[in-house]
């Protein structure tokens, strides 16, 4: 099975880097690889060519909700999956959004790319599983997929993201393997693991795991050499 990369732009580039970066991806051999892209709402268009997702999506379809785009919208210009919970947006969003936002992506035949994953402090308290427990029970409350449908589950410890050192492999194992137990004991079947946090061309091949279904990469995908580092190394 292919391996998936999810690149997450945050907010990094303008439309004519955007453009610039687009132009380069391009000469990279992707073959092997389930590339999914999520641009900022004003640069669909230049990753077009490409599978893409979003890096939030409002849970109601229409209506006053000034400065929201949603689930609804984004499916209609051909967006595929969405980023929910990311550490970066659980400040805006309660669990009880992260739970309707979830069930509208699905609800517009989208892939859902659930963030979870503790802080620095709870994996010094050794919380990680009781938090990550409790971000899975909320988020997939009453979701039920349908045969046609998937999720993603990205495990993503907050204080690593943006930096250069990533989990042991061993750990990421060991949380993967725990999320495996509680997303299968909910009766969920169609799902992929992912890990996020400080993903480099340096440390890639350290955490490679075959627990794995992929990446979910921040700065390293904005840097074309380091994505095709990174994508040689896991194909
Ligand atoms: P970095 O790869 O920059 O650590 O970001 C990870 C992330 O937040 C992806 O969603």
């Amino acid at each position: 099975m292919k391996k998936i990369i999810v690149c997450n732009h945050k907010m990094y580039l303008t439309r004519d880097e955007s453009k610039v970066l687009r132009k380069k991806i391009d000469t990279i051999d992707t073959s092997g690889i389930d590339l999914i892209i999520c641009p900022n709402y004003l640069n669909y268009d230049v990753f077009s060519r490409y599978k893409l997702g979003s890096q939030d999506a409002f849970y109601e379809d229409k209506g006053s909700y000034t400065g929201e785009v949603s689930a609804y919208d984004l499916s209609l210009i051909g967006v595929k999956y969405s980023l929910v919970g990311h550490s970066e947006r659980r400040k805006y969003d309660d669990n009880k959004a992260i739970n309707a936002k979830i069930k509208a992506i699905l609800r517009n035949s989208m892939t859902p790319i659930l963030c979870v994953g503790e802080t620095r402090l709870d994996r010094e308290l050794m919380r990680t599983p009781e938090v990550i427990k409790k971000q899975l029970d909320t988020a997939l409350e009453n979701v039920k997929l349908d045969d046609s449908q998937e999720i993603f589950i990205a495990y993503e410890p907050e204080y690593l993201i943006g930096g250069k050192t990533a989990l042991t492999k061993k750990e990421i194992d060991d949380t993967i393997t725990y999320i495996k137990k509680i997303v299968d004991y909910y009766g969920i079947r169609n799902y992929k693991l992912l890990y996020g946090g400080s993903v480099t061309s340096n440390n890639i091949s350290n955490i490679k795991s075959e627990k794995l279904d992929g990446y979910l990469i921040g700065s390293s995908s904005v840097d074309e050499k380091e994505l095709q580092q990174i994508i040689n190394c896991i194909k």
